[in-house]
């Protein structure tokens, strides 16, 4: 199967927005964008052989642009949080974007997703996104270069691996945002959803969404995600952290096990079960808590858990937090990470 460029887009700016649609034997197909790097849709067969798009998202400039809550883009330098909209490297404090409340770094202020990627076809079945931050960027130091790639393979796993260096010491953490609905975006929302977690802790958060520094035990409450069981079976409970979240919306400090999955969903509708990997200590789940309706694809708004997001990462706010695993990197210092999506 060859790769098809296709014209999708222009920016308010006036840039043109290419797609990139990869494919395998399979009949499986990603469809990718210069625009924020998007994974725009991921078309899986389910049981009854229909083809299906199982991301949540949208399907024209505008979308994205005016209406997105970071469906399907790349997000960095910083995904999730820095508390304070700030941190300091070598004794030198920086000052980053204050995008959300006017206080909290989220996403490291939108630069990545926002941006027009360099796309290079790199084989049949893989295609490059290329962006260089300028120095100074959302008020973080450094020019730095990253790069995506996406890759389907035949045994229907899309792969991404992140790579990326800057010229200054600085803190880097990286991850795609996409809104999984394995019923199809186009099927209501996701609490049937069966997810299984291997995580026996997560990071509980304060009312700004930073974690407070714990690092709670999954035993014994609606965070335990260990056996499989339906996103919405307890996303009701009288937690206070599901309560200040809206549902889930937290990290998950990831048990290792060589290689099997960090995390598997399954739709019991669509027969679509899809594992994760990652060689990232983290990953956000987040349950569409905060989705209002927003229009997205064939104009079909997107309410409260349309879809969920399985954010590989660094723990959010390493800055303020030696004691989490770091995402330090030095000037020049190289950053790989893979993560992939397996269908199964
Ligand atoms: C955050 C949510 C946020 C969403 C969209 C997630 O990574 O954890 O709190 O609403 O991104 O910005």
């Amino acid at each position: 199967m060859s790769i098809e460029k296709k014209w999708f887009g222009t920016t308010a700016d006036g840039t043109d927005v290419y797609s990139y649609t990869i494919g395998n034997k399979n009949g499986m197909r990603a469809v990718i964008l210069t625009y924020g790097g998007a994974l725009q849709a991921l078309y899986v067969k389910d049981v009854h052989g229909k083809t299906r798009d199982v991301l949540a998202g949208f399907d024209d400039m505008e979308g994205f642009e005016q209406r997105s809550s970071y469906q399907g883009v790349l997000v960095g330098r910083y995904c999730n949080r820095i508390a304070d909209g700030s941190f300091t490297v070598g004794g030198k404090t920086y000052d980053v974007t204050r995008n959300e409340n006017g206080v909290t770094c989220l996403h490291g202020g939108g630069e990545f997703s926002r941006a027009v990627w360099e796309a290079r076809p790199l084989a049949e079945n893989a295609v490059e996104l290329r962006y260089t931050s300028p120095d100074g960027a959302e008020g973080f130091p450094g020019e730095m270069e990253t790069a995506v790639v996406y890759t389907l393979t035949d045994e229907n796993e899309l792969i991404l691996d992140y790579k990326a260096r800057c010229t200054a010491d600085s803190y880097i953490n990286l991850t795609n945002h996409a809104y999984f609905n394995l019923g199809g975006f186009d099927s209501g929302d996701i609490l049937n959803t069966e997810l299984l977690i291997r995580a026996s802790h997560y990071l509980p958060t304060d009312e700004r969404s930073i974690p407070t520094g714990e690092v709670r035990n999954v035993t014994g409450t609606a965070f335990d995600f260990r056996d499989a069981k339906p996103i919405g079976r307890d996303i009701g409970a009288q937690d206070d952290q599901l309560l200040l979240c809206r549902g889930y919306d937290h990290n998950y400090c990831l048990d290792k096990r060589g290689n099997e999955p960090a995390a598997e969903a399954y739709c019991p509708a669509t027969g679509i079960r899809m594992q994760l990997f990652t060689d990232l200590p983290g990953m956000q789940l987040y349950t569409g808590n905060f989705l209002q309706g927003a229009l997205g694809k064939k104009g079909l708004p997107m309410y409260r858990h349309a879809g969920f997001c399985l954010e590989t990462q660094y723990y959010p706010d390493t800055p303020h937090r030696p004691e989490f695993p770091s995402c330090l990197y030095k000037a020049g210092e190289v950053y790989t990470s893979r993560t992939s999506f397996k269908f199964v």
